[in-house]
């Protein structure tokens, strides 16, 4: 079976914004992500998967690119990037970029000559209609939005300054693909597919059965992973990425694990797929889906049969637009060090590619902001009015942004106990979370007890034993309502991994790991045959 490094290493996921500050402006920048290299070494990540950094009016905080052959100045010059990529590299680290390919900027050139006329030679770029339908877009409101010059509407999946691009233009999939293709010439090492499942539309633009009282549907509901849809992309795999040394991951909300088999592996188009089936929260946050250990089981244990011997899987809890997962997947009461180490013992020991958020590693947990003015993100201020309009109270509306705002991942990195915990020495443009005083890697670095350490610890025994890269994997306990267990296997050799999610006492019969000895554990004094509130074990 094929190997690629990409399989072997731990992918970490950085949000430029809340990183680290290297000019006092209050942004974190390009080289301040080069000044924490050695720190990202130090973890054992072999790849950085960096948010986008491209030229923006910073509406959606980079994911609205107006010309992806520029680096945002807020972030640096492409001078700060190509060093961060060579000195990435001295690390043995490679740069993922984000291509957000469904859509632009308003402020986009592209878009910029589309709106001018029905008839200018970028006319058909972008979805142009008479008449809207009745979808309503990701951050709320509807997906159309009149264009005065133009006099027609624009599609928009997300923000009303977030067109969408018209990808049955040919010239439109080659202007995307030059662009994949100057950054493999940089020296890329993979891309992240933004949003990638939306990039076809059904031809009709039929109206949808509304699904709230405003009498729109979510537009997802109607483009999400149209038919057609692969065609395009086995397209971006002949002319991007055959032949190089690049992999891809797209971000694809709602594709089933059944499905997995057209995207990733012999036939597919990506090497792996972020699906979301095992997340907490969903789209409508006023109506949450809220998975019990017995669902999350399922739902990797689906994707991880799925992909067993065809594709691969990216193992991941967090990302820059969920909630933390201390929060997401325990309950307020739970020991949140303890809890976020019962988490990272799964992210790392799955069979996949485990990509970390930063902040992860040292168990950045959720803020706790009352009044929706402290929000920055839009998706929040939407989720909050639409929550308002459904009839429910600011308190009520204001818990589903507290617990799912994509501000609760963005919040500055916290480096130190002291100013401004290290992220920055000028106003960080989003709050610290209050805790940072306690919770910061410079202290969990003089801990060998920290999550932080523990992390490390993970991810070396994963370096050191292939039974966790390449090994089988095989459930075990799949309807215990508390433990998340199952077995590595590879060349006779078997590791066992039993973590106990929930705040209590959970109990498993000694015969399920016959000889096998205690690897490591979150725990001092592990008892055989009881595992404790998370407490998370691994037996050879
Ligand atoms: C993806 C990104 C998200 C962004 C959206 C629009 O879901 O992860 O942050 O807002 O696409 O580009």
């Amino acid at each position: 079976m094929d190997f690629e490094w990409w399989k072997k290493t731990v992918c970490y996921e950085i949000y430029p914004s809340s990183f680290q500050d290297s000019n006092g402006d209050g942004i974190g920048d390009i080289p301040g992500i080069t000044s924490r290299l050695d720190y990202l070494a130090s973890l054992g990540v072999g790849c950085i998967w960096v948010t986008p950094v491209y030229a923006s009016p910073m509406k959606d905080n980079g994911y609205d690119v107006a010309d992806f052959y520029k680096i945002n100045p807020l972030y640096g010059t492409m001078e700060d990037m190509e060093n961060l990529i060579a000195e990435a590299d001295k690390r043995n680290i490679k740069i993922v970029m984000d291509l957000v390919f469904n859509h632009v900027s308003e402020e986009s050139a592209w878009f910029q000559e589309s709106k001018k006329s029905k008839d200018n030679p970028k006319s058909d770029w972008f979805i142009w209609r008479d008449k809207p339908n009745n979808w309503r877009g990701i951050f709320g409101g509807s997906a159309w939005k009149w264009c005065e010059e133009r006099k027609q509407y624009y599609l928009h999946t997300f923000g009303d300054f977030q067109p969408d691009l018209n990808w049955e233009n040919p010239e439109v999939r080659n202007a995307l693909y030059d662009i994949a293709n100057f950054w493999i010439q940089k020296g890329v090492g993979g891309f992240r597919m933004d949003a990638v499942v939306y990039i076809k539309k059904p031809a009709d633009f039929a109206d949808g059965k509304p699904d709230a009282s405003d009498g729109m549907v979510l537009i997802h509901e109607m483009t999400a992973n149209r038919d057609g849809i692969l065609d395009y992309l086995h397209e971006f795999k002949k002319k991007v990425l055959d032949g190089k040394n690049v992999f891809t991951v797209g971000e694809a909300n709602g594709i089933r694990p059944e499905e997995l088999k057209h995207w990733v592996g012999s036939e597919g188009v990506f090497d792996m797929l972020f699906e979301f089936n095992h997340l907490q929260g969903g789209d409508i946050w006023y109506n949450p889906n809220l998975l019990s250990t017995l669902d999350l089981k399922k739902a990797i244990f689906q994707s991880e049969k799925a992909t067993a011997t065809n594709g691969w899987y990216p193992v991941f809890f967090e990302n820059h637009d969920k909630p933390r997962s201390v929060n997401a997947y325990f309950p307020d009461s739970a020991d949140k060090a303890l809890a976020s180490k019962a988490l990272m013992t799964l992210l790392l020991t799955l069979r996949g590619t485990p990509f970390v958020y930063e902040g992860e590693e040292i168990g950045m947990s959720n803020v706790e902001w009352d009044s929706i003015d402290a929000y920055n993100e839009l998706n929040s201020r939407s989720q909050y009015e639409m929550a308002l309009q459904e009839g429910f109270s600011h308190e009520q509306a204001i818990g589903f942004v507290k617990a799912l705002s994509r501000d609760n991942a963005r919040t500055p990195m916290q480096w130190d106990s002291e100013f401004n915990a290290g992220f920055t020495t000028g106003k960080p443009w989003l709050p610290l979370n209050e805790n940072f005083a306690q919770l910061n890697v410079a202290t969990q670095e003089k801990d060998s007890n920290s999550p932080l350490a523990y992390f490390r610890k993970l991810v070396r025994l994963r370096k050191e034993n292939p039974v966790l890269l390449q090994g089988t994997f095989t459930p075990i306990l799949a309807e215990d309502p508390q433990i998340f267990a199952f077995r590595r296997s590879l060349d006779g050799k078997t590791v066992t991994v039993l973590v106990n999610l929930s705040e209590k006492d959970a109990r498993y019969a000694l015969s399920l790991l016959s000889g096998q000895k205690l690897l490591l554990s979150n725990e001092e004094a592990p008892t055989l045959g009881v595992l404790r509130p998370f407490e998370a074990n691994l037996f050879e």
